[in-house]
Formats: C-alpha cells, sequence, structure tokens
C-alpha cells in the first residue's frame, strides 16, 4: 500500500465555477477514486485561492467586502464539486487561519535561509492572470493570455532569488525525468528554465488583501506565492511536522498547461529555499475550449455560449453527474486541448453510455429475467471472455497508474464491446433454458461485475446501481482491487432486477 496526495489548484472566487474547472476537479477526483481503490493512503485537496487584486477588484464591483465575496463565491464551488460527485478529503480556503499560520512560517524560514530581499519593482502586470510580463513576453504591451492592457507597476517589494535555483532546478529535472508530465510539458518547464531566471516579487504595498509579510507589516504576499504553499498548509505545514513528513512529498499536482510555470518552476524552487524536498509529481492538463476558444465571459458576446449555461450544476441537471464525468474524462487525452460542446456529450453518452455499457446491462438483466428465472448463473472459469477481461483488467489498471482516464476508459470499454459481441454470438435470448444459455449469461454478469469494478473512479454513481441490479451487496470499491479484479468471483445465486434504463436515449440535438 502506499500514499497518494493529489491536488487541484486553488481557483480564484472572481467568479463562479465553470466546466473548465470541473475538468480538472473531475480528473483529480477519478485519479484520488482510483488510488483509493487499490489501497493506497488516500489524500485529495481541493480549494478557493482568495487573495489577491482580482478577488479584491471582483468584491468591490459586486459591493461587498472582500470577506463577503470571497465566503459567497467559495461556497458555490463547493455546491458545483457536491454536484459532480466530488470526494475532496479537504476543501482549504486561503483566507482560513491555518493558511495564514504556514505561509507565514514557511516564507520566514526562506527569508531566514537568505533567500528574500527587498528592491524596487517596475514593470507590467496582468491583474486577470495575476503575473508579471515584461515587453518582450506581452504582445504589443497586452496580456497574451487574456489580451488586455497591462497595467504599469512600481513599488517597493520583497523579491525571492529564484534566479540562484537555476543550476538546482535543471538536476532536479535530470534526476527526476517523471517530475513533469507528459514529456512535452516538462520540456516547456525545463526550456524556461534553461532560458535563465529572475529572481521575482512576491509582495505588495498597494492592496491590503493578502497575508502580512511577518518581518514587514506594510507589505502582503503576492497572491502567487501565498497559493502555492495551500498544498503545504493542507498536511500541516508549520503546524504538524508528523502530518508533513507522511505526505510530503507524495504529492501529485494537477494544474492547467497555463499554470505550469508556477508549479514546475516557482514552487520546486521555493520548496528548495525552505529546506523541503519539491513535490513528486506535476500532472499537467490542456484547456478545454468552445468552438476553440478558452472558456471566458465574454464568449457570448462574441457570439457564443454563455458561461452559466454551461455550469457544473446546470449540465449535470442536464445529463446527469455520471455521464458528465464521463465526457469529460473520455474525450480528451490528459495534456490536450480538447473541444467542449452539448453535441460531443450528447454523442458520447449515446454511443458508449446508452449503446454499450446500457444495452449490456439491459440485455443480461432481460435475460437473466427471462431465461434464468431472474437468478443469476455463475460465472465459468475457462469462458471465451476471460482473456478479454483479464486484458482490459491490466490494461485499465496500468492507464489510471499513468494519469490516463482517456485510456482507462477505452480499455474498459473494450470489455464492454467484446461482452456484447459474444453475446451476439451466442444470442442466449434465442435459447431454449438450461445449461448453454446459463454459462453464457454468468460470463457476461462477470463481465459486467468487473466493468463496474473498472469504472467506478470515473462513475461511481453507476458503477453502484450495476452493481445492485446484478444482485451484489456494497458498492464496487469496497474490496480492494486486487481482491476483486480477477476473472470468475461471480458466485451467481443472485436475484437480478430489469430496472428502468440506465442510460436513457437522448435526442442529437439535446
Ligand atoms: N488560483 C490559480 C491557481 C493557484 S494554485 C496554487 C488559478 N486559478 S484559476 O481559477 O484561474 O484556474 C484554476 C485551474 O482551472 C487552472 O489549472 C486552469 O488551467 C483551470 N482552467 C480554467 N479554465 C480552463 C479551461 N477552459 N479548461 C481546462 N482547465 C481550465 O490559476
Amino acid at each position: 500500500m502506499g500514499r497518494f496526495y493529489v491536488t487541484t489548484p486553488i481557483y480564484y472566487v472572481n467568479d463562479a465555477p465553470h466546466v473548465g474547472h470541473a475538468y480538472c476537479t473531475v480528473n483529480a477526483d477519478a485519479m484520488a477514486r482510483w488510488h483509493r481503490l487499490i489501497g493506497d493512503e488516500t489524500k485529495f485537496l481541493t480549494g478557493t485561492d482568495e487573495h489577491g487584486q482580482k478577488v479584491a477588484d471582483a468584491a468591490e464591483k459586486n459591493g461587498l467586502t472582500p470577506k463577503e465575496w470571497t465566503d459567497r463565491t467559495s461556497a458555490r464551488f463547493r455546491e458545483a464539486w457536491d454536484a459532480l460527485g466530488i470526494s475532496y478529503d479537504d476543501f482549504i480556503r486561503t483566507t482560513e487561519p491555518r493558511h495564514y499560520e504556514s505561509v507565514q512560517k514557511f516564507l520566514t524560514r526562506i527569508y531566514e535561509n537568505g533567500y528574500i530581499y527587498k528592491d524596487v519593482y517596475q514593470g507590467l502586470y496582468c491583474v486577470s492572470c495575476e503575473d508579471y510580463y515584461t515587453i518582450d513576453s506581452s504582445i504589443d504591451g497586452k496580456c497574451p493570455i487574456h489580451g488586455r492592457e497591462l497595467t504599469e507597476m512600481e513599488e517597493e517589494n520583497w523579491f525571492f532569488r529564484l534566479s540562484v535555483f537555476e543550476d538546482r532546478l535543471l538536476e532536479y529535472y535530470a534526476e527526476h525525468p517523471g517530475f513533469v508530465t507528459p514529456d512535452t510539458k516538462r520540456n516547456e518547464a525545463y526550456s524556461f528554465i534553461k532560458g535563465g531566471l529572475r529572481d521575482i516579487s512576491i509582495t505588495r504595498t498597494s492592496i491590503s488583501w493578502g497575508i502580512p509579510v511577518p518581518w514587514d507589516e506594510k507589505h502582503v504576499f503576492y497572491v502567487w506565492y501565498d497559493a502555492l504553499i495551500n498544498y503545504l498548509t493542507a498536511i500541516g505545514y508549520g503546524r504538524d511536522d508528523d502530518e508533513v513528513e507522511e505526505w510530503w512529498p507524495a504529492s501529485h499536482h494537477l494544474i492547467g498547461k497555463e499554470i505550469i510555470r508556477f508549479h514546475c518552476v516557482w514552487w520546486p524552487a521555493m520548496c528548495m529555499a525552505a529546506g523541503l524536498e519539491p513535490a513528486s509529481h506535476v500532472q499537467v492538463h490542456g484547456w478545454l475550449l468552445v468552438g476553440g476558444q478558452k472558456l471566458s465571459k465574454t464568449m457570448a458576446a462574441e457570439g457564443g455560449v454563455r458561461l452559466s449555461d454551461i455550469a457544473p450544476v446546470v449540465l449535470t441537471n442536464e445529463f446527469g453527474v455520471d455521464p458528465i464525468r464521463y465526457y469529460l474524462l473520455r474525450e480528451t487525452v490528459l495534456g490536450n486541448d480538447g473541444e467542449f460542446s452539448h453535441e460531443g456529450i450528447t454523442s458520447r453518452y449515446n454511443t458508449d453510455l446508452a449503446n454499450n455499457l446500457g444495452n449490456l446491462v439491459a440485455r443480461v438483466t432481460t435475460v437473466v429475467s427471462s431465461k434464468c428465472a431472474g437468478v443469476s448463473p455463475a460465472a465459468k472459469t475457462d469462458s471465451a471472455l476471460r482473456h478479454e477481461a483479464e486484458k482490459a483488467i491490466a490494461d485499465t489498471a496500468a492507464a489510471w497508474n499513468r494519469f490516463a482516464p482517456q485510456s482507462a476508459l477505452e480499455a474498459t470499454w473494450n470489455l464492454i464491446g467484446a461482452t456484447n459481441a459474444y453475446l451476439e454470438q451466442h444470442a442466449p435470448w434465442k435459447m431454449e433454458p438450461g445449461d448453454a444459455v446459463d454459462a453464457v449469461m454468468g460470463d457476461a454478469l462477470e463481465a459486467i461485475r468487473l466493468v463496474a469494478i473498472l469504472a467506478t473512479p470515473a462513475m461511481p454513481g453507476v458503477c453502484e446501481e450495476i452493481w445492485r441490479r446484478i444482485g451484489l451487496s456494497g458498492t464496487p470499491a469496497d474490496k480492494t482491487f486486487d481482491q476483486s479484479a480477477t476473472w470468475g468471483q461471480y458466485a451467481g445465486g443472485h436475484r437480478v432486477g430489469k430496472g428502468d434504463p440506465l442510460f436513457p436515449r437522448m435526442k442529437s440535438d439535446a
């Protein structure tokens, strides 16, 4: 048994959660569920990033104090995650006292280690990114991500000596080839470091919405500098050394591609400066696009969809929780960009869920009702399906283990396809009741049992329902994967219920 600590980025609370945020959180949730299933001691952290200019501006625009605004918006993220069946173990808010304590202790440590000094910052800033730019990294003086005017800034700030970590970071990358995945993103981070690092300004005096710098109370920490430390706050940094020892660096940060520099350059350097090992792994994902564009509030104005129409809660009401989870996990290879659309969801739903999985369960439960008097037969050990099942088990497990939900589901669906083909080949619905039907049905039921286990990280609700329909008690996640995912455990003798269709077909213009 291992330890698995998985995190999402903490989301800015300048606005409501959208499906892009859900994409990242559902992927992290499926990974956490997979690791619990294989018996790893697992901690899954998500939360909200509540300081910084962008959040302070949003509060002011809405006539609220930052605290009132963040309370309200942070709660919307929790609601969205509840609607999506997200099994986080901890939800951190950067305005909590525990975070203030960890941040102040962590940064005091870096200060005492001599990596923080005072200087004047002069340059350009994008409030949407909460990031600094130089003229060279801007596009005609505008932010390359948001296209908005950059703000000129000049203040006396505290700086972090990022530049002195260049060689150590390069060495760390060389010694830990799996630190950042996929490789293309690793290479991006590596080239960035190779290109030379500049020290970074880490405090502000122009705003007060932030965590005070313990050795200079006129300053608050720059939002990114406080935010990254959340991963340590949640495991007790500065408060419980044993807990830190237990969970660090068994950590996997799942992040979007635009925040690579913070997680793959700054964050490991900050850990080094504080005398800690960097996190063990950063998994980068791409963006969900709508009509080829990153989701944004201005999409509707440009003739596209309104963000609120594709809010996570709206989507789960429209399609169901598990179908949305399935779509987000199955449609796009983690690391690539993917197009999000209603047509895409409907097509996946009708093909993979209604036609393949739903149809398999319906066929099997119907035939057991009509030809086996509603009582399930047992699986045979020498079934022709056994080889397919064992391959699906191995491929699915290998894919989940390498953070590849899309391939994991593909491998599981291969077993569904093979089982449907097996049924068509034998056509048990045309046979007379007896041993021959029992033999086919026992094997199909065993395949369904295995599918319910293999797909449970992605679709926990549906898999539990399938488990019940084939007469099993508890859930597919009750036993560890090693114990339950081997061919031939379906003992039969269970009452099998037909039930309503698991996935009623959707009109394709839904
Ligand atoms: N607050 C920072 C993260 C601090 S972590 C120490 C932040 N917040 S964010 O709300 O802007 O973005 C959070 C995550 O959501 C990022 O990983 C980002 O890539 C992801 N997504 C935002 N829009 C997205 C899509 N359209 N598609 C996929 N993920 C997207 O950055």
